[in-house]
Protein backbone atom coordinates (compact mmCIF):
# COMPACT_ATOMS: atom_id res chain seq x y z
CA UNK A 1 0.00 0.00 0.00
CA UNK A 2 1.80 3.56 -0.98
CA UNK A 3 -0.45 5.14 1.02
CA UNK A 4 0.12 3.40 4.64
CA UNK A 5 0.42 4.82 7.23
CA UNK A 6 -1.59 8.05 7.66
CA UNK A 7 -4.54 8.96 8.65
CA UNK A 8 -7.05 11.42 7.84
CA UNK A 9 -7.57 14.85 9.80
CA UNK A 10 -9.81 13.96 13.01
CA UNK A 11 -11.74 17.71 12.46
CA UNK A 12 -13.59 19.16 15.01
CA UNK A 13 -16.61 17.76 17.33
CA UNK A 14 -19.10 20.20 17.43
CA UNK A 15 -21.36 18.10 19.08
CA UNK A 16 -19.42 19.31 22.60
CA UNK A 17 -20.19 22.00 24.05
CA UNK A 18 -16.90 22.23 25.42
CA UNK A 19 -15.17 22.70 22.17
CA UNK A 20 -17.65 24.63 20.37
CA UNK A 21 -18.31 27.29 22.52
CA UNK A 22 -14.51 28.39 22.66
CA UNK A 23 -14.71 28.04 19.16
CA UNK A 24 -17.24 30.03 18.25
CA UNK A 25 -16.01 32.91 20.42
CA UNK A 26 -13.08 33.02 18.93
CA UNK A 27 -14.40 33.00 15.69
CA UNK A 28 -16.23 36.11 16.46
CA UNK A 29 -12.90 38.20 17.53
CA UNK A 30 -11.77 37.15 14.09
CA UNK A 31 -14.83 39.23 12.50
CA UNK A 32 -12.33 42.87 12.02
CA UNK A 33 -9.12 41.31 10.43
CA UNK A 34 -8.81 42.88 6.78
CA UNK A 35 -7.71 40.12 4.94
CA UNK A 36 -5.55 40.78 1.32
CA UNK A 37 -4.79 38.79 -1.83
CA UNK A 38 -2.10 39.82 -4.17
CA UNK A 39 0.30 38.20 -6.14
CA UNK A 40 3.12 36.43 -4.60
CA UNK A 41 5.46 38.63 -6.23
CA UNK A 42 4.20 41.97 -6.82
CA UNK A 43 4.78 44.04 -9.93
CA UNK A 44 5.67 47.91 -10.17
CA UNK A 45 2.32 48.36 -11.79
CA UNK A 46 -0.39 47.54 -9.69
CA UNK A 47 -3.76 45.71 -10.90
CA UNK A 48 -6.75 46.20 -10.34
CA UNK A 49 -8.27 46.03 -6.65
CA UNK A 50 -11.46 44.73 -5.79
CA UNK A 51 -13.47 44.26 -2.19
CA UNK A 52 -14.24 40.81 -1.16
CA UNK A 53 -17.68 40.93 0.46
CA UNK A 54 -19.88 38.33 2.77
CA UNK A 55 -22.41 36.33 0.65
CA UNK A 56 -24.81 36.45 3.36
CA UNK A 57 -24.16 39.94 4.08
CA UNK A 58 -22.54 42.42 0.76
CA UNK A 59 -22.61 45.44 3.01
CA UNK A 60 -19.67 43.66 5.07
CA UNK A 61 -15.97 43.80 3.50
CA UNK A 62 -13.75 41.11 4.51
CA UNK A 63 -11.31 41.85 2.59
CA UNK A 64 -9.72 43.37 -0.60
CA UNK A 65 -7.99 41.06 -3.61
CA UNK A 66 -5.14 42.90 -5.72
CA UNK A 67 -5.10 41.29 -9.46
CA UNK A 68 -2.48 40.01 -11.30
CA UNK A 69 -1.54 42.11 -14.18
CA UNK A 70 -0.11 40.31 -17.52
CA UNK A 71 3.34 41.34 -16.69
CA UNK A 72 3.12 39.62 -13.14
CA UNK A 73 1.88 36.67 -15.30
CA UNK A 74 4.82 36.17 -17.41
CA UNK A 75 7.07 36.69 -14.52
CA UNK A 76 5.31 34.14 -12.42
CA UNK A 77 6.32 31.79 -15.09
CA UNK A 78 9.82 32.78 -15.84
CA UNK A 79 10.46 32.10 -11.93
CA UNK A 80 8.48 29.38 -11.84
CA UNK A 81 10.32 27.58 -14.47
CA UNK A 82 13.92 28.57 -12.89
CA UNK A 83 13.45 27.26 -10.29
CA UNK A 84 10.85 23.74 -10.92
CA UNK A 85 14.36 21.42 -12.00
CA UNK A 86 15.94 22.16 -8.13
CA UNK A 87 12.30 21.45 -6.81
CA UNK A 88 11.91 18.05 -8.62
CA UNK A 89 15.53 17.24 -7.79
CA UNK A 90 14.90 17.69 -4.24
CA UNK A 91 12.73 14.34 -4.42
CA UNK A 92 9.74 12.99 -2.99
CA UNK A 93 10.84 12.36 0.70
CA UNK A 94 12.25 15.86 1.11
CA UNK A 95 8.80 17.49 -0.89
CA UNK A 96 6.58 15.23 1.44
CA UNK A 97 7.93 16.68 4.62
CA UNK A 98 7.37 20.02 3.18
CA UNK A 99 3.87 19.48 3.08
CA UNK A 100 3.51 17.30 5.89
CA UNK A 101 4.64 20.47 7.92
CA UNK A 102 1.93 22.84 5.77
CA UNK A 103 -0.73 20.33 7.07
CA UNK A 104 0.17 21.04 10.53
CA UNK A 105 0.54 24.61 10.31
CA UNK A 106 -3.03 24.51 8.64
CA UNK A 107 -4.33 22.64 11.65
CA UNK A 108 -2.36 25.07 14.36
CA UNK A 109 -4.67 28.18 12.33
CA UNK A 110 -7.60 26.26 12.42
CA UNK A 111 -9.64 29.41 13.18
CA UNK A 112 -8.26 31.96 10.68
CA UNK A 113 -9.20 29.51 8.02
CA UNK A 114 -12.88 28.59 9.92
CA UNK A 115 -13.53 32.26 10.28
CA UNK A 116 -12.86 32.53 6.33
CA UNK A 117 -14.85 29.73 5.24
CA UNK A 118 -17.81 31.70 6.73
CA UNK A 119 -16.97 34.79 5.88
CA UNK A 120 -15.44 34.85 2.62
CA UNK A 121 -17.45 31.68 1.17
CA UNK A 122 -20.43 31.46 3.20
CA UNK A 123 -20.20 28.19 4.60
CA UNK A 124 -21.68 26.71 7.66
CA UNK A 125 -19.63 25.86 10.05
CA UNK A 126 -20.27 22.33 9.81
CA UNK A 127 -18.85 22.62 6.14
CA UNK A 128 -16.26 24.84 7.12
CA UNK A 129 -15.00 22.15 9.61
CA UNK A 130 -15.40 19.54 6.76
CA UNK A 131 -13.59 22.13 4.17
CA UNK A 132 -10.40 22.18 6.43
CA UNK A 133 -10.30 18.72 7.65
CA UNK A 134 -9.90 18.02 3.43
CA UNK A 135 -7.62 20.13 2.86
CA UNK A 136 -5.30 18.65 5.18
CA UNK A 137 -6.29 15.53 4.39
CA UNK A 138 -5.34 16.48 0.74
CA UNK A 139 -1.89 17.52 1.90
CA UNK A 140 -1.18 14.50 4.44
CA UNK A 141 -2.06 12.05 1.53
CA UNK A 142 -0.31 13.51 -1.59
CA UNK A 143 3.08 14.13 0.21
CA UNK A 144 2.72 9.91 1.31
CA UNK A 145 2.37 10.13 -2.34
CA UNK A 146 4.94 11.57 -3.08
CA UNK A 147 7.35 9.68 -0.58
CA UNK A 148 6.12 6.71 -1.96
CA UNK A 149 6.02 7.34 -5.45
CA UNK A 150 8.71 9.76 -6.27
CA UNK A 151 11.73 8.15 -4.33
CA UNK A 152 13.91 5.22 -5.41
CA UNK A 153 13.40 4.61 -9.18
CA UNK A 154 11.40 1.39 -9.84
CA UNK A 155 13.40 -1.52 -11.26
CA UNK A 156 11.76 -2.74 -14.55
CA UNK A 157 12.98 -6.16 -15.97
CA UNK A 158 15.07 -6.70 -18.61
CA UNK A 159 17.58 -8.66 -21.07
CA UNK A 160 20.68 -10.13 -19.00
CA UNK A 161 23.37 -7.21 -18.97
CA UNK A 162 20.52 -4.33 -19.29
CA UNK A 163 19.41 -2.65 -15.92
CA UNK A 164 16.09 -0.72 -16.64
CA UNK A 165 14.77 1.92 -14.35
CA UNK A 166 11.34 3.99 -14.45
CA UNK A 167 11.71 7.41 -12.69
CA UNK A 168 8.27 10.14 -12.09
CA UNK A 169 8.91 13.68 -12.14
CA UNK A 170 7.34 17.23 -12.44
CA UNK A 171 6.43 18.11 -16.33
CA UNK A 172 7.30 21.87 -15.60
CA UNK A 173 5.12 24.40 -14.30
CA UNK A 174 1.65 23.54 -13.81
CA UNK A 175 -1.29 25.74 -13.33
CA UNK A 176 -4.18 24.97 -10.74
CA UNK A 177 -7.47 26.97 -11.50
CA UNK A 178 -9.94 26.63 -8.65
CA UNK A 179 -13.76 27.21 -7.87
CA UNK A 180 -15.23 29.03 -5.07
CA UNK A 181 -17.43 26.46 -3.70
CA UNK A 182 -14.37 24.91 -1.85
CA UNK A 183 -12.32 27.52 -1.39
CA UNK A 184 -9.63 25.79 0.42
CA UNK A 185 -9.98 22.11 0.08
CA UNK A 186 -9.84 22.11 -3.75
CA UNK A 187 -7.27 25.18 -4.16
CA UNK A 188 -5.09 22.94 -1.58
CA UNK A 189 -5.81 19.78 -3.05
CA UNK A 190 -4.73 20.71 -6.57
CA UNK A 191 -1.63 22.79 -5.46
CA UNK A 192 -0.22 20.24 -3.53
CA UNK A 193 -0.54 17.04 -6.17
CA UNK A 194 1.17 19.33 -8.48
CA UNK A 195 3.86 20.39 -5.81
CA UNK A 196 4.51 16.64 -4.60
CA UNK A 197 4.77 15.48 -8.25
CA UNK A 198 7.70 17.93 -8.55
CA UNK A 199 6.11 20.54 -10.29
CA UNK A 200 6.32 24.60 -10.16
CA UNK A 201 2.59 26.17 -9.56
CA UNK A 202 1.06 28.55 -10.30
CA UNK A 203 -2.20 28.86 -8.01
CA UNK A 204 -5.37 30.89 -9.65
CA UNK A 205 -7.79 30.95 -6.57
CA UNK A 206 -11.68 31.54 -7.83
CA UNK A 207 -12.21 35.11 -8.05
CA UNK A 208 -14.62 35.52 -5.44
CA UNK A 209 -12.60 33.31 -2.78
CA UNK A 210 -8.62 34.45 -2.78
CA UNK A 211 -8.37 35.47 0.43
CA UNK A 212 -8.84 32.25 2.07
CA UNK A 213 -6.23 31.33 -0.70
CA UNK A 214 -3.53 33.51 0.21
CA UNK A 215 -3.58 32.27 3.73
CA UNK A 216 -2.84 29.24 2.45
CA UNK A 217 -0.13 29.97 0.31
CA UNK A 218 1.20 31.89 3.11
CA UNK A 219 1.49 29.08 5.38
CA UNK A 220 2.97 26.82 2.53
CA UNK A 221 5.61 29.05 2.25
CA UNK A 222 6.32 29.24 6.21
CA UNK A 223 6.49 25.32 6.11
CA UNK A 224 9.62 25.85 3.94
CA UNK A 225 7.93 25.60 0.05
CA UNK A 226 9.90 28.51 -1.77
CA UNK A 227 7.60 31.14 -3.02
CA UNK A 228 8.62 30.89 -6.79
CA UNK A 229 7.78 27.05 -6.29
CA UNK A 230 3.88 28.29 -5.36
CA UNK A 231 3.32 31.25 -6.81
CA UNK A 232 -0.26 32.85 -6.11
CA UNK A 233 -1.76 34.89 -8.80
CA UNK A 234 -5.40 36.58 -7.82
CA UNK A 235 -7.87 37.56 -10.71
CA UNK A 236 -10.91 36.66 -12.56
CA UNK A 237 -10.86 34.45 -15.48
CA UNK A 238 -8.89 37.29 -17.54
CA UNK A 239 -5.98 36.05 -15.20
CA UNK A 240 -6.64 32.44 -16.15
CA UNK A 241 -6.94 33.27 -19.64
CA UNK A 242 -3.75 34.39 -19.03
CA UNK A 243 -2.14 31.80 -17.72
CA UNK A 244 -3.50 28.68 -19.83
CA UNK A 245 -1.87 30.53 -22.84
CA UNK A 246 1.16 31.04 -21.64
CA UNK A 247 3.87 29.20 -23.42
CA UNK A 248 6.21 28.00 -20.32
CA UNK A 249 2.80 26.10 -19.04
CA UNK A 250 3.06 22.39 -18.78
CA UNK A 251 -0.23 21.22 -17.62
CA UNK A 252 -3.64 22.58 -15.88
CA UNK A 253 -5.10 21.31 -13.12
CA UNK A 254 -8.50 22.71 -13.39
CA UNK A 255 -11.92 22.36 -10.98
CA UNK A 256 -14.62 24.56 -11.86
CA UNK A 257 -17.50 24.39 -14.75
CA UNK A 258 -17.89 22.08 -17.87
CA UNK A 259 -18.00 25.67 -19.99
CA UNK A 260 -14.57 26.97 -18.22
CA UNK A 261 -13.16 23.48 -18.84
CA UNK A 262 -14.02 23.49 -22.57
CA UNK A 263 -12.72 27.54 -22.95
CA UNK A 264 -9.29 26.61 -21.41
CA UNK A 265 -8.79 23.41 -24.07
CA UNK A 266 -9.50 25.64 -27.01
CA UNK A 267 -6.90 28.37 -25.15
CA UNK A 268 -4.40 25.07 -25.04
CA UNK A 269 -5.28 23.98 -28.08
CA UNK A 270 -4.20 27.65 -30.04
CA UNK A 271 -0.99 28.20 -27.71
CA UNK A 272 2.69 27.40 -28.45
CA UNK A 273 5.36 25.30 -25.82
CA UNK A 274 4.94 22.16 -24.69
CA UNK A 275 1.82 20.07 -25.33
CA UNK A 276 -0.11 20.78 -22.00
CA UNK A 277 -1.89 18.06 -19.76
CA UNK A 278 -5.70 19.00 -19.17
CA UNK A 279 -7.21 17.62 -15.37
CA UNK A 280 -10.32 18.96 -15.21
CA UNK A 281 -13.00 18.25 -12.75
CA UNK A 282 -16.37 19.76 -13.51
CA UNK A 283 -19.83 19.90 -13.05
CA UNK A 284 -22.78 17.25 -12.45
CA UNK A 285 -26.41 16.78 -13.20
CA UNK A 286 -26.66 14.24 -10.40
CA UNK A 287 -29.63 11.99 -9.63
CA UNK A 288 -30.48 9.46 -7.04
CA UNK A 289 -33.03 6.70 -7.58
CA UNK A 290 -35.22 5.45 -4.67
CA UNK A 291 -36.95 2.12 -5.12
CA UNK A 292 -39.96 1.08 -2.98
CA UNK A 293 -37.84 -1.34 -0.70
CA UNK A 294 -35.44 1.75 0.83
CA UNK A 295 -36.19 3.07 3.90
CA UNK A 296 -38.45 5.92 4.19
CA UNK A 297 -36.44 7.90 7.18
CA UNK A 298 -32.90 7.35 5.37
CA UNK A 299 -34.77 8.18 2.53
CA UNK A 300 -35.20 11.99 3.72
CA UNK A 301 -32.19 12.20 5.64
CA UNK A 302 -30.06 11.31 2.39
CA UNK A 303 -31.77 13.45 -0.02
CA UNK A 304 -31.83 16.76 2.21
CA UNK A 305 -28.63 16.30 2.89
CA UNK A 306 -27.31 15.36 -0.50
CA UNK A 307 -29.81 18.57 -2.19
CA UNK A 308 -29.75 21.42 0.62
CA UNK A 309 -26.42 21.20 2.38
CA UNK A 310 -23.95 23.56 1.43
CA UNK A 311 -26.90 25.42 -0.12
CA UNK A 312 -26.60 22.91 -2.69
CA UNK A 313 -23.62 24.33 -3.83
CA UNK A 314 -21.48 21.19 -4.94
CA UNK A 315 -20.99 19.55 -7.44
CA UNK A 316 -21.60 16.40 -6.01
CA UNK A 317 -25.12 17.95 -5.18
CA UNK A 318 -28.45 15.80 -5.90
CA UNK A 319 -30.10 17.43 -8.76
CA UNK A 320 -32.48 14.97 -9.62
CA UNK A 321 -34.55 12.75 -7.54
CA UNK A 322 -36.30 9.56 -9.11
CA UNK A 323 -39.32 8.15 -6.95
CA UNK A 324 -40.38 4.86 -7.66
CA UNK A 325 -44.38 6.12 -8.47
CA UNK A 326 -45.67 3.46 -5.81
CA UNK A 327 -44.17 5.30 -2.85
CA UNK A 328 -43.40 8.71 -4.69
CA UNK A 329 -46.52 10.33 -2.77
CA UNK A 330 -46.01 9.31 0.99
CA UNK A 331 -42.06 9.82 0.09
CA UNK A 332 -42.32 13.31 -1.05
CA UNK A 333 -44.98 14.23 1.89
CA UNK A 334 -41.81 12.86 4.25
CA UNK A 335 -39.23 14.79 2.19
CA UNK A 336 -41.40 18.27 2.05
CA UNK A 337 -41.83 17.47 6.30
CA UNK A 338 -37.71 17.51 6.68
CA UNK A 339 -37.44 20.49 4.21
CA UNK A 340 -39.87 22.94 5.52
CA UNK A 341 -37.62 21.80 8.89
CA UNK A 342 -34.36 23.51 7.25
CA UNK A 343 -33.22 26.61 8.84
CA UNK A 344 -32.00 29.33 6.53
CA UNK A 345 -29.88 32.14 7.02
CA UNK A 346 -26.57 33.62 8.50
CA UNK A 347 -23.74 30.75 8.30
CA UNK A 348 -22.30 31.92 11.57
CA UNK A 349 -25.33 30.41 13.47
CA UNK A 350 -25.10 27.13 14.83
CA UNK A 351 -28.88 26.48 13.74
CA UNK A 352 -28.45 27.58 10.12
CA UNK A 353 -28.85 24.50 7.79
CA UNK A 354 -28.89 26.67 4.37
CA UNK A 355 -26.53 29.56 4.08
CA UNK A 356 -26.43 31.59 1.52
CA UNK A 357 -25.44 31.53 -2.33
CA UNK A 358 -22.18 32.53 -3.32
CA UNK A 359 -23.18 35.86 -5.13
CA UNK A 360 -25.55 37.65 -6.73
CA UNK A 361 -24.90 36.48 -10.36
CA UNK A 362 -25.20 32.84 -8.96
CA UNK A 363 -28.82 34.20 -6.97
CA UNK A 364 -29.88 35.72 -9.88
CA UNK A 365 -29.16 32.66 -12.40
CA UNK A 366 -31.20 30.50 -9.83
CA UNK A 367 -34.05 32.81 -9.44
CA UNK A 368 -34.81 33.11 -13.48
CA UNK A 369 -34.55 28.94 -13.36
CA UNK A 370 -37.20 28.88 -10.75
CA UNK A 371 -39.30 31.57 -12.30
CA UNK A 372 -39.11 29.41 -15.96
CA UNK A 373 -40.34 26.66 -13.74
CA UNK A 374 -43.38 28.28 -12.19
CA UNK A 375 -43.82 29.61 -15.50
CA UNK A 376 -44.30 26.33 -17.48
CA UNK A 377 -46.86 25.36 -15.12
CA UNK A 378 -44.64 22.52 -12.99
CA UNK A 379 -45.67 22.16 -9.61
CA UNK A 380 -42.84 24.60 -7.23
CA UNK A 381 -42.68 24.31 -3.77
CA UNK A 382 -40.46 26.63 -1.75
CA UNK A 383 -39.70 27.55 1.67
CA UNK A 384 -40.26 31.38 2.81
CA UNK A 385 -36.75 33.51 3.63
CA UNK A 386 -36.58 34.44 6.93
CA UNK A 387 -36.99 38.38 7.54
CA UNK A 388 -33.49 39.75 7.47
CA UNK A 389 -31.71 38.37 4.78
CA UNK A 390 -32.07 40.67 2.42
CA UNK A 391 -28.54 42.20 2.16
CA UNK A 392 -27.13 38.83 1.51
CA UNK A 393 -27.51 36.20 -1.41
CA UNK A 394 -30.12 33.53 -0.28
CA UNK A 395 -32.11 31.34 -2.34
CA UNK A 396 -34.99 29.88 -0.89
CA UNK A 397 -34.73 25.85 -0.92
CA UNK A 398 -36.98 24.62 -3.25
CA UNK A 399 -38.73 21.45 -4.71
CA UNK A 400 -39.96 21.23 -8.61
CA UNK A 401 -41.45 18.46 -9.85
CA UNK A 402 -40.45 17.56 -13.56
CA UNK A 403 -40.85 14.77 -15.67
CA UNK A 404 -37.54 13.38 -16.28
CA UNK A 405 -33.54 14.75 -16.10
CA UNK A 406 -33.91 15.86 -20.10
CA UNK A 407 -36.02 18.35 -19.19
CA UNK A 408 -32.89 19.78 -17.80
CA UNK A 409 -30.47 21.32 -20.05
CA UNK A 410 -27.84 22.42 -17.83
CA UNK A 411 -26.68 22.12 -14.05
CA UNK A 412 -28.38 24.53 -11.66
CA UNK A 413 -25.70 25.12 -9.13
CA UNK A 414 -27.79 25.87 -5.90
CA UNK A 415 -30.60 24.63 -3.26
CA UNK A 416 -33.21 23.32 -5.88
CA UNK A 417 -34.32 20.01 -6.04
CA UNK A 418 -36.24 18.28 -9.15
CA UNK A 419 -38.09 15.43 -8.53
CA UNK A 420 -39.11 12.66 -10.72
CA UNK A 421 -41.06 9.52 -11.22
CA UNK A 422 -40.98 6.27 -12.85
CA UNK A 423 -42.33 2.48 -12.85
CA UNK A 424 -40.23 -0.09 -11.76
CA UNK A 425 -40.09 -1.22 -15.44
CA UNK A 426 -38.30 2.22 -16.62
CA UNK A 427 -35.45 1.38 -14.77
CA UNK A 428 -33.23 0.91 -17.65
CA UNK A 429 -34.83 3.91 -19.75
CA UNK A 430 -33.89 6.26 -16.28
CA UNK A 431 -30.18 5.01 -16.30
CA UNK A 432 -30.15 5.65 -20.01
CA UNK A 433 -32.12 9.15 -19.66
CA UNK A 434 -29.54 9.78 -16.58
CA UNK A 435 -26.49 8.81 -18.91
CA UNK A 436 -27.72 11.01 -21.75
CA UNK A 437 -26.88 14.24 -20.40
CA UNK A 438 -23.13 13.70 -20.29
CA UNK A 439 -22.23 13.94 -17.00
CA UNK A 440 -21.21 11.71 -14.94
CA UNK A 441 -20.49 12.47 -11.55
CA UNK A 442 -22.76 11.16 -8.56
CA UNK A 443 -25.54 8.75 -8.52
CA UNK A 444 -27.29 7.85 -5.91
CA UNK A 445 -29.18 4.45 -4.76
CA UNK A 446 -31.56 3.69 -2.12
CA UNK A 447 -32.66 0.53 -2.50
CA UNK A 448 -32.46 -2.82 -0.53
CA UNK A 449 -32.53 -5.23 -3.64
CA UNK A 450 -29.03 -6.25 -4.33
CA UNK A 451 -29.89 -7.21 -7.62
CA UNK A 452 -31.39 -3.69 -8.53
CA UNK A 453 -27.71 -2.58 -6.72
CA UNK A 454 -25.41 -4.50 -9.80
CA UNK A 455 -28.03 -3.66 -12.11
CA UNK A 456 -27.48 0.04 -11.83
CA UNK A 457 -23.74 -0.23 -11.45
CA UNK A 458 -23.45 -1.90 -14.34
CA UNK A 459 -24.94 0.79 -16.61
CA UNK A 460 -24.55 4.38 -15.01
CA UNK A 461 -21.83 6.01 -16.29
CA UNK A 462 -20.56 8.16 -12.97
CA UNK A 463 -17.46 8.67 -11.19
CA UNK A 464 -19.11 8.33 -7.41
CA UNK A 465 -22.03 5.77 -7.01
CA UNK A 466 -23.30 5.61 -3.22
CA UNK A 467 -25.65 3.16 -2.26
CA UNK A 468 -28.55 3.79 0.90
CA UNK A 469 -26.58 6.98 2.23
CA UNK A 470 -25.95 10.60 0.88
CA UNK A 471 -23.75 11.44 -2.10
CA UNK A 472 -21.80 14.17 -1.25
CA UNK A 473 -18.43 14.83 1.07
CA UNK A 474 -16.19 12.32 -0.44
CA UNK A 475 -13.49 11.43 2.15
CA UNK A 476 -9.82 11.25 0.76
CA UNK A 477 -8.52 7.78 -0.06
CA UNK A 478 -11.57 6.17 0.96
CA UNK A 479 -13.81 7.96 -2.07
CA UNK A 480 -11.62 8.71 -4.39
CA UNK A 481 -13.47 11.23 -6.37
CA UNK A 482 -14.32 12.55 -9.93
CA UNK A 483 -16.23 11.78 -12.90
CA UNK A 484 -16.27 11.17 -16.96
CA UNK A 485 -17.97 12.93 -19.55
CA UNK A 486 -18.90 16.18 -19.33
CA UNK A 487 -17.96 16.12 -15.43
CA UNK A 488 -13.93 15.58 -16.23
CA UNK A 489 -11.03 13.69 -17.27
CA UNK A 490 -9.70 12.21 -14.00
CA UNK A 491 -7.69 11.05 -12.70
CA UNK A 492 -9.78 11.22 -9.13
CA UNK A 493 -9.13 13.44 -6.06
CA UNK A 494 -7.77 11.65 -3.64
CA UNK A 495 -7.09 8.32 -5.19
CA UNK A 496 -4.10 6.57 -5.96
CA UNK A 497 -3.41 7.99 -9.54
CA UNK A 498 -4.05 11.23 -9.24
CA UNK A 499 -0.30 12.40 -8.39
CA UNK A 500 1.08 10.54 -11.54
CA UNK A 501 -1.46 12.21 -14.13
CA UNK A 502 0.66 15.65 -12.70
CA UNK A 503 4.10 13.83 -13.48
CA UNK A 504 6.22 12.75 -16.31
CA UNK A 505 7.85 9.34 -16.92
CA UNK A 506 10.99 8.44 -17.45
CA UNK A 507 13.21 5.30 -18.21
CA UNK A 508 16.95 4.38 -17.94
CA UNK A 509 18.46 1.75 -19.68
CA UNK A 510 22.23 1.17 -18.92
CA UNK A 511 24.19 -1.73 -20.79
CA UNK A 512 26.64 -3.00 -17.99
P1 LIG B 1 -16.07 28.61 -13.01
O1 LIG B 1 -15.84 27.68 -14.14
O2 LIG B 1 -16.88 29.81 -13.24
O3 LIG B 1 -14.68 29.14 -12.43
C1 LIG B 1 -13.66 28.26 -12.01
C2 LIG B 1 -12.31 28.94 -12.14
O4 LIG B 1 -12.02 29.15 -13.52
C3 LIG B 1 -12.24 30.32 -11.49
O5 LIG B 1 -11.00 30.44 -10.86
C4 LIG B 1 -12.37 31.27 -12.67
O6 LIG B 1 -11.80 32.53 -12.46
C5 LIG B 1 -11.60 30.50 -13.73
N1 LIG B 1 -11.89 30.87 -15.12
C6 LIG B 1 -13.03 31.39 -15.62
N2 LIG B 1 -12.91 31.57 -16.95
C7 LIG B 1 -11.67 31.15 -17.31
C8 LIG B 1 -10.97 31.04 -18.54
N3 LIG B 1 -11.51 31.40 -19.69
N4 LIG B 1 -9.71 30.52 -18.52
C9 LIG B 1 -9.14 30.11 -17.37
N5 LIG B 1 -9.76 30.20 -16.17
C10 LIG B 1 -11.02 30.70 -16.13
O7 LIG B 1 -16.66 27.70 -11.83
P2 LIG B 1 -17.17 28.19 -10.40
O8 LIG B 1 -18.45 28.90 -10.57
O9 LIG B 1 -16.05 28.84 -9.66
O10 LIG B 1 -17.42 26.79 -9.65
C11 LIG B 1 -18.62 26.09 -9.71
C12 LIG B 1 -18.50 24.96 -10.71
O11 LIG B 1 -17.44 24.09 -10.32
C13 LIG B 1 -19.74 24.09 -10.78
O12 LIG B 1 -20.01 23.78 -12.13
C14 LIG B 1 -19.31 22.81 -10.03
O13 LIG B 1 -20.02 21.67 -10.43
C15 LIG B 1 -17.86 22.74 -10.38
N6 LIG B 1 -17.09 21.94 -9.41
C16 LIG B 1 -16.65 20.70 -9.76
C17 LIG B 1 -15.96 19.91 -8.82
C18 LIG B 1 -15.47 18.51 -9.17
O14 LIG B 1 -14.65 17.99 -8.42
N7 LIG B 1 -15.93 17.90 -10.23
C19 LIG B 1 -15.73 20.39 -7.55
C20 LIG B 1 -16.19 21.68 -7.23
C21 LIG B 1 -16.87 22.45 -8.17
N1 LIG C 1 -15.63 16.20 -3.02
C1 LIG C 1 -16.83 16.95 -2.78
C2 LIG C 1 -17.98 16.08 -2.42
O1 LIG C 1 -17.84 14.87 -2.52
C3 LIG C 1 -17.14 17.79 -3.97
O2 LIG C 1 -19.01 16.56 -2.05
Amino acid sequence: DIFADRRNSAGIDLSDPAVREPLMARLKNLENIHWRAEPTFPGDTPGEIAPITMPHDLSAVVGTRRDATAEEVDDAFARAARIQPGWDALGGERRALLLEEAADLFEAHTDEFLSLCQREAGKTLLDAVLELREAVDFLRYYAQGARNQFGAPTILPGPTGEENSLSLHGRGVFATISPWNFPLAIFTGMAAAALAAGNAVIAKPAEQTPLIAALAVKLCHEAGIPPEALQLLPGAGQVGQLITANPLLAGVAFTGSTETAQAINRTLAGRDGPIATLIAETGGQNAMIVDSSALPEQVVRDVLASAFQSAGQRCSALRVLYLQDDIADAMLAMIRGGFEALNIGDPASLATDVGPVIDPDAQARLERHVARCLASDRKVTRLPLPPGVEAGCFVAPTIVEIGSIRDLSREHFGPVLHVARFKASQLEQVIEDINASGYGLTLGLHSRIAATRRFVQARARVGNFYVNRNQIGAVVESQPFGGEGLSGTGPKAGGPHYLARFATERVMTIDT
